[in-house]
């Protein structure tokens, strides 16, 4: 809970009082130095941090001067991991100087609390004026690595639409942890999958290939006490070939799906692509009903599985909730998380919302009946976590739980792991559509190789598996530990020339891109309609 006031005294870290006056700290415990320009710390951006996991702003639900005061006193953006500390940051900022005409009075100091813990900020009136202006000189992008300090890096871009790494080793997935704020996947958890399910984990889980979860303890919990939850991926039809990176969800889903004996729905939203690119919109309807073809060959359960297109079902309780979501959202808040301007059209605007929904059991009372309360894991590749930052900021300002996530990193595009593999870049991509011809042709002609320039040097240095794409694509689809520990070995020794590795991996590809091709086969129309019919699913996973 906040509470403003025109004077300001702080129980101190070390259990003594501090004063504040102005941005000046008067600290009588023994162990702290005093500083002239406070500011914020650890300590108070986490009691902060747990203001804002539940309001939208300092004063609940609607920007004051209050936030435009606290925003000031950050020198620098709150750290990531304090994530609903950080949304409210960026939201804020996003105002630039309009902020300054916040309404409400101006406070000299601010006092949250939490868990018995009080923080009380002072806030200096004079610094306000001239300090938005100081702050708004800097992007958020330079404020974010620190460049107003002189110490800036460029940082790695992770969104839905774009995936680029900053550097040629590809994306630095600890640093996204603590940008996005989610929890790596540890051995700890892994010890305890396998400890409540019996399974080993997969060997995406077991390689780091999902690296990064939300509140996965939780589910465990709950299957721990016998009670159970669904799943929920999706996929944006954009072309009717979808490529080797879209299968690693999916492949995850279904393996999740098998152990927990779970439903699952899949949102396919042809809506999105309409909105966001140059496509009409009865061919993203038929796109979305193609990409149900491959979707399905991954081996889904037609009882515990309902795919639907948005076009197709967005409606009644589904729609509530969307709305539900629009109410609490504003496009300040969509604009910080996904950079949308004045000139993006509207319906970019409202669809977070629609890919929000699903995560709520609510929406689908032919499954799950009157139950709001079924929680929801998330598997997915990182890009999609903004859309599932907004929903978790949401949910519980809508009585909802929030969904727990687990992410993958990237499939690398041919040319190395600086970008994903990318529908949109040809030569980026082997598709499941391909022949074995050309997934021969392609990783002969595009795969990075961490191979050396010579022979001799080669023999001699050995292969550089962190930045080989044959072999990373091998780590993906090579389930054979003992055999891709042996490659490992022989290449990086030297003993394993470029094109032996890639000779290799050819011979993974074409098979599993065959075995596909065959199942997809057998997924009918009549098949899809199955899938794709709203209905009551068959599970025996207890709620
Ligand atoms: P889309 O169609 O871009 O991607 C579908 C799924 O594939 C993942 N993905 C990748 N994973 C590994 N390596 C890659 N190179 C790669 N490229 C894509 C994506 O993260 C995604 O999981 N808006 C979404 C559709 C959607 C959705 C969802 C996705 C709706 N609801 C819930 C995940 C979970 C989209 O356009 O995905």
């Amino acid at each position: 809970m906040w509470a403003t006031s025109r004077g300001g005294e702080r129980d101190g870290y070390c259990g003594v009082v501090e004063k504040r006056i102005g941005n000046t700290v008067i600290n009588t415990c023994p162990n702290t130095v005093t500083h002239s320009r406070m500011p914020i710390l650890r300590e108070e951006e986490r009691v902060l941090d747990q203001h804002f996991l539940h309001f939208s702003y300092v004063q609940g639900f609607t920007p004051t001067q209050s936030d435009s005061a606290l925003f000031i006193q950050f020198t620098t953006p709150p750290h990531h991991s304090f994530h609903s500390l950080h949304r409210w940051y960026t939201h804020i900022h996003s105002y630039g100087t309009e902020r300054l005409k916040f309404p409400g009075p101006k406070h000299t100091s601010l006092s949250f609390t939490f868990n018995n813990t009080k923080v009380t900020i002072m806030v200096n009136k004079t610094t306000d004026e001239t300090g938005v202006a100081a702050m708004d000189s800097l992007s958020l992008a330079e404020k974010d690595s620190g460049q107003g300090q002189g110490q800036g890096q460029a940082e790695d871009i992770v969104d839905p639409w774009n995936v680029q790494a900053s550097s040629n080793k590809g994306i630095d997935y600890d640093k996204l942890i603590d940008r996005f704020g989610s929890s790596r996947i540890d051995e700890a958890l892994l010890e305890r999958f396998e400890r409540i399910t019996g399974h080993k984990p997969h060997h995406f889980l077991r390689r780091g290939i999902f690296f990064s979860h939300r509140d996965m303890h939780s589910i465990l919990n709950r299957v721990e006490a016998g009670k159970s939850f669904f799943l929920y991926t999706g996929r944006g039809p954009s072309s009717d070939a979808m490529h080797l990176g879209h299968l690693i969800p999916f492949i995850m889903t279904k393996w999740l799906q098998d152990v927990f004996d779970v439903p699952l729905v899949i949102q396919l939203t042809d809506d999105e692509k309409y909105l966001w690119k140059d496509l009409k919109l009865n061919n993203c309807h038929k796109l979305a009903y193609e990409n149900a073809k491959d979707i399905i060959a991954v081996g889904f359960d037609v009882n515990k599985t309902f795919i639907f297109s948005d076009l197709d079902f967005v409606s009644g309780e589904f729609y509530k909730n969307v709305l539900m979501v629009q109410k609490h959202v504003t496009f300040n808040q969509v604009k910080g998380i996904f950079g949308f301007d004045e000139s993006s059209n509207i319906g970019k605007i409202m669809f977070p919302a629609v890919q929000a929904a699903p995560s709520f059991s609510s929406s689908f009372p032919l499954i799950f009946g009157a139950k709001k309360d079924i929680p929801c894991l998330i598997p997915c590749a990182i890009d999609q976590d903004p859309y599932f930052r907004m929903t978790r900021d949401v949910a519980p300002r809508i009585g909802f739980q929030k969904p727990a996530l687990i992410h993958s990193t990237f499939f690398p595009a041919l040319q190395g792991a600086g970008s994903k593999m990318s529908s949109s870049d040809e030569t980026s991509s082997i598709f499941l559509t391909d022949t074995p011809n050309q997934v021969k042709k392609k990783i002969n002609k595009y795969a990075f190789s961490g191979g050396r320039d010579t022979l001799e040097e080669h023999r001699e240095l050995g292969g550089d598996c962190e930045v080989d794409v044959s072999y990373m694509y091998l780590s993906f689809f090579l389930e054979d530990e003992a055999r891709l520990q042996e490659i490992r070995q022989e290449y990086s020794s030297g003993r394993m020339l470029t094109g032996e590795l890639k000779a290799e991996l050819i011979k993974v590809l074409q098979q599993i891109v065959k075995d596909h091709q065959e199942r997809r086969k057998a997924v009918t129309d009549e098949v899809v309609k199955q899938f794709m019919t709203p209905r009551p699913l068959n599970f025996t996973g207890k709620s």
